[in-house]
């Protein structure tokens, strides 16, 4: 059995707490791509743990899988495990040999790139984590993967192609004085050792040999998508967007089990209750102008700021044709809302049910960036619901939601043609309330 969480909006849906909730019913958990651009925080018993990189499931002992679809930092990596041992935790995380290492110069070429296109508008608002670079070469069948760290003379002969190359971007393109991150010898050693201490750790795996085996074993596996289907680099608001497909076709392509193994099992959509963005770009229902006093409560209420940036989100009332796209793109099978208990107490809760176009009315997100930002939304309005003890709630179960609540998760269901299987009214894993356990089918 297998279960995949994705993001059906613009990442930060707070997958995690879902993730972490069901990996409990998992023995092991994959994320299948993205690298540390991926913040994720995790609440256990009022611990909170912020990761980036090792899949949330680590914090529930389970297996942690970094399939071939991630790029890899290994210096994220280890601190985020050294500092999970250092509070207690002894967290089992294994990467596949066929995934891409983020090197020095790709956070550095991360850095220049984005200001390079600032001027022209075209800067993502990247985490500055090398995530793209790091893509690129993999594309181009330039990248340094894990495997190669573990082979020194692998290493040393494509860090002597690469480099060479890198370096001549960064200055006859880019103009900036290449330091340490473009220095052959100075990576070479660092990155054995790194390669040294995988190897001591038995840290690295055949991805998908590994992952067949546990669920041809009947053991279930959790496939846990970071960022969301609308940052997905085909399904997007491209050229807004990160380098990896989050969407649920990922989970096969980057984890190495069939696209079958996939479509067999769950497919949970993780859907905030309004809209948040860290990045640049357009967003159709964006609280803006007279609503910027109704962005700024939602924003310090939900606690939206970026987990790896701490940039402020812009925020959104929810968009319904982002959600009708993300269901057919990942094949949603049921969903999960978060949040609502941040909408409570407002004087009004809107959505955008659908875009006015051209005099036209679309239900679903149209296939340019230029398109989707010319967009109206059509707003529709639902009664408020009032603030409670949303702890008391998450302890009594679904019926105790506020009927307004509940009425706006009714249309969701209706509009998105998936049921529900979680709503969240606080941070806490507590405060999740499970309608039904997606592994108890
Ligand atoms: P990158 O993934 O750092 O290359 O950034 C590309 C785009 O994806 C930017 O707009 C980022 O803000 C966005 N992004 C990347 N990771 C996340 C995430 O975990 N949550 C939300 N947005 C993200």
């Amino acid at each position: 059995m297998t279960v995949t969480i994705v993001g059906s909006q613009l990442g930060d849906e707070g997958k995690g707490a879902l993730v972490d909730l069901w990996g409990g019913d998992a023995d092991v958990v994959a994320r299948y791509q993205g690298g540390d651009n991926a913040g994720h925080t995790v609440v256990e018993d009022g611990d909170e743990y912020k990761l980036s990189l090792v899949p949330s499931g680590a914090v529930r002992d389970k297996v942690g899988v970094l399939g071939n679809g991630c790029v890899v930092n290994p210096k994220t990596l280890f601190s985020e495990i050294d500092e999970l041992r250092d509070r207690g935790l002894d967290p089992d995380v294994r990467v596949a040999r066929r995934a891409h290492v983020i090197m020095p110069y790709h956070r550095v070429l991360d850095g220049i790139e984005e200001e390079a296109k600032s001027d022209s508008d075209l800067d993502a608002g990247t985490t500055g984590r090398g995530i793209g670079p790091t893509y690129e070469d993999k594309a181009g069948r330039r990248g340094i993967r894990i495997g190669d760290l573990l082979d020194p003379e692998v290493l040393r002969d494509r860090l002597e192609y690469v480099v060479p190359q890198k370096r001549a971007l960064a200055e006859d393109v880019f103009g900036i004085q290449a330091g340490e991150a473009f220095d052959i010898d100075a990576i070479y050693e660092e990155y054995r050792a790194i390669g040294e201490r995988l190897e001591r750790e038995s840290m690295t795996v055949n991805a998908g040999a590994f992952l067949a085996s546990h669920v041809d074993a009947g053991e279930s596996v959790l496939f846990e998508g970071a960022q969301g289907t609308s940052i997905d680099i085909d399904h997007g608001i491209y050229p807004y967007v990160t380098s990896s497909n989050p969407t649920a076709g990922g989970a096969a392509t980057g984890t190495g089990v069939g696209p079958t193994v996939v479509g067999r099992g769950e497919v949970v959509g993780i859907v905030k209750a309004y809209l948040s963005r860290v990045g640049t770009g357009p967003l159709p229902t964006e609280l803006t102008g007279d609503d910027e006093d109704l962005a700024d409560c939602i924003r310090e209420k939900g606690g939206e700021f970026g987990t790896v940036t701490g940039r402020p989100r812009r925020i959104g009332w929810l968009d319904v044709p982002m959600l009708r796209h993300a269901a057919r793109a990942n094949g949603i099978t049921s969903l999960a809302v978060n949040h609502i208990d941040v909408l409570a107490g407002l004087d009004e809760v809107k959505v955008g049910h659908s875009y006015d176009l051209d005099g036209e009315e679309l239900l679903s997100m149209p296939a340019t960036t230029e398109r989707w930002g010319r967009c109206e939304p059509n707003l529709r309005e639902f009664e408020p619901w009032p603030e409670v003890d949303w702890a008391a709630v998450a302890a009594e179960g679904y019926e105790s939601i506020p009927e307004n609540a509940r009425e706006y998760l009714d249309y969701l269901v209706e509009e998105v043609g998936a049921p529900i299987y979680a709503v969240g009214v606080g941070p806490d894993r507590a405060q999740t309330i499970e309608l039904q356990n997606p592994f108890e089918q």
